[in-house]
């Protein structure tokens, strides 16, 4: 169903349902996860290393703006809603939350008045953290973080969506979960690793699909929809599990590299995915990374083989037909190949794979059509500083060579997804925001 059915179904479901649900369901909020004193002190530095790994910087702070100030817009196919100030002043922040009011905020989705949160903030995932976790990021952002005032606009959806109450009724259906970490299997990096992706990391809240009611479609990997892959802004946010997904292919110590410095040897992060590598997990330690990455690589079983075989015929024929190719496959010897090599293979870590690449066969064209029109740029990290740069084509090429080229590149190498229209390039015109 398309996204825009699937809200108005879900819309005319939630407004009954909300009203119902406000009528007869009081507000409750889950008081401790365990029984934690009440004088506990997180350590020093602990709560910040919980804010990265929970990515709150980049939602909460604006464009240009002081860091956890807010005011950022997300956009949502029921409207923009803007991201609240969490520092700690006492006006227009959240200095006045108690300990219990933050919890309710994070795992439950309740905002001191007692408002509902629009799921925009990952609460479905951040329930699945401990205790000490959210008492750290609570210790964290009021003592740590400076006060900001800063009034930021107040998010106004349309009928039905601006009746907070309705989120009463989604909240039924998707916090139906317990709060708290999944059980742990015994094994330290798997458990670590799913902790994190579960949790704070709120890897689901991308990489899952939605369900009719725009719930993420999977939290934890007895899920079945879990991780099998979602949409971010007419970006494909790929499949991390079954066959052929990058844990299934890449070696562990390969997904570590990705997750700390937004490249290996096959992919680059890109889109969405870069600025959760520059906001987030570069900040982790290369321990958390590999433990993460050992989870998605066990939790999907034996690890599936590339194909080569067709791979070697594409690189054949634009060495051998070189005078006689297509519109696409000579556009990308012309273009492309003096960095991503005839083979597709790149070179490893700075050109990146675009054989058998998630971004070029995805099922939504977005991040391969954003690429080419107007380039990309992997963030400096800590670990490795050069930026890497690949300029965009959007002054150089046509609709119908742009989508050519696509087309050659989805099909290219044994790569197998289907071509791609002149028509549908348009959209990707205007710089993505
Ligand atoms: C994907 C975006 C996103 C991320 C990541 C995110 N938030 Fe939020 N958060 C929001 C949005 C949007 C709102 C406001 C929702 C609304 O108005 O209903 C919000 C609201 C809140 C509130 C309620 C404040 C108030 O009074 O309105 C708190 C507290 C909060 N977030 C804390 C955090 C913390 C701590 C983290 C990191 C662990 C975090 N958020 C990560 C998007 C995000
Ligand atoms: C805000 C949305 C968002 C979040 C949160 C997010 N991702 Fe991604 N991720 C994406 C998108 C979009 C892509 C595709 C980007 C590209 O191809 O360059 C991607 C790509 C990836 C890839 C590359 C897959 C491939 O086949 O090439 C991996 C691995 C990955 N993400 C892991 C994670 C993990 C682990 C987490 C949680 C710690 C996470 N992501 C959180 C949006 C997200
Ligand atoms: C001057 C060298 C250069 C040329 C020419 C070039 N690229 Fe790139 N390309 C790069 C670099 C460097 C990156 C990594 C930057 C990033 O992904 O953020 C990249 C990234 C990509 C990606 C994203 C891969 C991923 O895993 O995220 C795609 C797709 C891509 N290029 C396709 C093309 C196509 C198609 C052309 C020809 C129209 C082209 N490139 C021309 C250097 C180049």
């Amino acid at each position: 169903m398309n996204t825009i059915l699937r809200v108005i179904g879900g819309a005319a479901v939630l407004g009954a349902a909300g009203l119902a649900a406000f009528v007869f369901v009081p507000v409750q909020r889950t008081v401790a996860v365990t029984d934690l004193p009440a004088d506990w002190k997180a350590p020093e530095g602990a709560g910040e290393y919980v804010m990265y790994a929970g990515d709150c910087m980049a939602c909460h702070t604006a464009e240009g703006g002081e860091p956890f100030a807010g005011g950022r817009a997300i956009h949502s196919p029921m409207g923009t809603i803007w991201s609240t100030n969490i520092t700690p002043d006492p006006e227009t922040g959240i200095g006045g939350y108690t300990l219990d009011e933050f919890r309710a905020a994070m795992i439950d989705g309740i905002r001191a008045d007692g408002a509902h949160l629009y799921p925009a903030m990952p609460y479905e995932n951040y329930r699945l953290m401990t205790e000490e976790d959210i008492r750290a990021l609570y210790q964290y952002f009021m003592e740590d973080v400076a006060p900001v005032n800063n009034a930021v606009e107040a998010t106004a959806l349309s009928f039905p969506f601006n009746m907070r109450f309705g989120i009463r009724a989604w909240n039924w259906l998707a916090l139906a979960h317990e709060a708290g970490p999944s059980a742990a299997t015994g094994d330290a990096a798997f458990d670590r690793g799913a902790y994190l992706v579960q949790g704070a990391g709120h890897c689901a809240a991308c990489h899952s699909p939605r369900t009719t009611f725009m719930a993420q479609d999977g939290l934890t990997e007895s899920d079945e929809n879990y991780l099998t892959g979602g949409e971010v802004a007419g970006w494909h946010a790929p499949a991390l599990r079954g066959e052929g997904s990058a844990p299934h292919v890449w070696a562990v110590e390969e997904m570590a590299a990705y997750l700390s410095t937004g490249r290996n040897a096959h992919s680059a992060a890109n889109g969405e995915m870069g600025l959760v590598v520059r906001d987030s997990l570069q900040h982790l330690t290369d321990e958390d990374n590999l433990a993460i990455a050992t989870y998605l690589k066990a939790m999907d079983g034996e690890p599936g083989t590339p194909t080569v075989a067709e791979a070697a015929t594409t690189t054949e024929t634009m060495l051998t037909e070189a005078t006689d190719l297509d519109l696409g496959a000579r556009l990308y010897m012309d273009n492309c190949s003096a960095c991503h090599f005839v083979d597709g293979k790149g070179a490893a870590e700075i050109f990146p794979e675009l054989a058998n690449n998630s971004i070029v066969t995805a099922p939504q064209i977005g991040g391969l059509a954003n690429v080419i029109l107007h380039g990309a740029e992997l963030p400096s990290t800590e670990h490795r500083p050069m930026k890497l740069k690949m300029q965009g084509y959007a002054d150089r090429l046509s609709d119908d060579e742009v989508a050519a080229l696509m087309t050659f590149l989805r099909q290219a190498w044994g790569n197998d997804a289907p071509p791609v229209a002149a028509s549908e390039i348009g959209a990707f015109r205007a710089p993505a925001h």
